[in-house]
């Protein structure tokens, strides 16, 4: 079982739609994939309605998604941590306790074959536009991971 862990600040917008789009593309029963934010502002809620319609705009459901906060447990429980931004890195990587949990997070679009350092925007306080472009964003990004991290081998 190969574990992801997809994680921005509030798990409403950003990292519950990078969890639906890689769930979507690979099998339960060999990958788990789930998201977690840096913040606890909304712990317990439903994904953002914008990342509900993207989502479901391409057939992916991501409406029983509940947000929770990221917990240094989670470097136990993961293989492969993603922060959408250079800053949800930042706080995730403060809470290793040793370079094995440091080398399990990465910038999500580091695997993207672009320039290094580039951030999946927060589309929080914008409009509808922002949310398609975080999908287009995760939907090549996850690509690759289904490419390069997830063993391709039973
Ligand atoms: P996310 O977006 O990190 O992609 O879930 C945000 C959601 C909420 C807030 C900021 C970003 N907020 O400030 O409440």
């Amino acid at each position: 079982m190969t574990r992801v862990l997809m994680v921005c600040l509030g798990n409403i917008c950003r990292s519950p739609l990078a969890e639906g789009i890689l769930k979507s593309k690979v099998n339960s029963n060999k990958v788990t994939v789930e998201s977690a934010g840096t913040a606890g502002y909304h712990i317990g809620k439903s994904p953002d309605p914008r990342s509900i319609a993207t989502a479901a705009k391409y057939n992916i459901d991501i409406t029983d998604q509940r947000a929770r906060q990221f917990t240094v447990d989670d470097f136990d429980k993961f293989d492969h941590i993603f922060a959408m931004d250079k800053e949800n890195y930042k706080n995730i990587t403060a809470l290793a306790r040793n370079t094995s949990d440091r080398e399990k997070v990465s910038l999500m679009l580091d695997i993207l074959n672009t320039p290094r350092n580039k951030e999946v925007p927060d589309p929080y306080y914008g409009g509808d536009q922002g949310f398609e472009h975080v999908y287009q964003l995760l939907d090549k990004a996850t690509d690759l991971v289904v490419e390069k991290v997830i063993p391709q081998l039973d």
